[in-house]
């Protein structure tokens, strides 16, 4: 089951993969922000698995690991790059040495050397699609940027871009650049977001719905969370967890939703992300997977809607 990826016109699988957890640990002072110890080596065997099943769409950002989920996913897919789209975002600035996040640049020149140093970690001369990490930035800095998008795409190192935002005024705005083809925003079945897609719509780009599985809420039954984990000791940002488990008012929405969710025999994961590609054809999940097994059960319902005559 393909999409279309916005006004590109570049035909993609219709669910992506998120690489945020496969970055492994780094911080924010004493706040880790990754996803407790990464296995590389599954970490490609999932992409590879990944691959192998039919998913050609993968989203990463330079400060996922402080560069490290950037270069393992370059490595997995190295053979089959051009078979693949390749989304990755800029904006917060990190020490690769220290594995700490040291704030954020919105800057032009800032712009121009992160895509220098992701595409040197992603060992490719191009970025299919870049996105500002910056979720909430001020339009006249947003406008500089969106400008310096065009001049990167002029100049070949990306091929088109987008802002990963959950205001739809900002996704509007940056849909005004004639190769700005996604918004990246928070969308699942316990946070839709109406008004985001009808920009998406408007504007003709595709919606890459980050979280779609509420970081593991609609995947998981029960969580034991390591302490270098953001679930564990969850920022004030995070909606889904307090103090390492499901918060209340999440947990009983997923609970109300189960029934219809697993229906016809799907996991919470599966039925997840059927209601966003039921919700409209501008939405492409990109969930977190880290092991084969979730890949495996993340991607399965694809290859059936591929194989179903109906
Ligand atoms: N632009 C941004 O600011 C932003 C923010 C958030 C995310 N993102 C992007 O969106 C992607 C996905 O969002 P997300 O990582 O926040 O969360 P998510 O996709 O909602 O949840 C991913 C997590 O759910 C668990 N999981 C996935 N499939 C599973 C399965 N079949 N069975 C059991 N558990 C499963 C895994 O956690 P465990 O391995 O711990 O079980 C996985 O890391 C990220 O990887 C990243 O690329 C972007």
């Amino acid at each position: 089951m393909n999409r279309t990826l916005g006004r590109s016109g570049i035909e993609v699988s219709a669910l992506g993969v998120g690489t945020w957890a496969m970055g492994g640990p780094w911080w924010g002072g004493d706040q880790p922000l990754g996803w407790g110890p990464a296995d590389d080596a599954e970490s490609v065997r999932a992409l590879r698995r990944a691959f192998e099943m039919g998913v050609t769409l993968y989203d990463t950002a330079d400060t996922y690991g402080c560069g490290h989920a950037e270069t393992v996913l370059g490595e997995a897919l190295r053979d089959v790059r051009d078979d693949v789209v390749i989304a990755s975002k800029w904006g917060y600035t990190f020490d690769a040495g220290t594995k700490q996040a040291t704030g954020e640049d919105a800057s032009p020149e800032y712009l121009r050397s992160a895509v220098e140093a992701s595409l040197r970690r992603l060992g490719t001369d191009r970025i299919d699609v870049y996105q500002l990490h910056l979720t909430n930035l001020e339009f006249p800095l947003a406008l500089e940027l969106r400008d310096a998008c065009e001049e990167l795409v002029a100049a070949g190192k990306i091929r088109w871009y987008g802002w990963s935002t959950d205001d739809p005024a900002r996704a509007a705005f940056f849909a005004t650049g004639e190769h700005c083809t996604v918004v990246q925003a928070r969308l699942n079945v316990m946070e839709d977001a109406p008004a985001m897609i009808a920009v998406a719509e408007e504007h003709d780009l595709a919606v890459l719905c980050r979280s779609p599985l509420a970081m593991g809420l609609l995947a998981r039954e029960s969580f034991d969370l390591p302490r270098d984990d953001v679930r564990a000791l969850a920022p004030e940002w995070m909606e889904y967890f307090v103090d390492g488990q499901p918060s209340p008012a999440f947990f009983s929405a997923r609970e109300a939703l189960r029934s219809s969710l697993t229906a016809g025999g799907r996991t919470l994961a599966q039925g997840a992300l059927a209601w966003l590609w039921d919700r409209s054809p501008r939405l492409l999940p990109i969930p977190g997977c880290r092991t084969v097994a979730q890949v495996e059960e993340n991607v399965s319902p694809l290859l059936a809607a591929r194989t179903d005559p109906s």
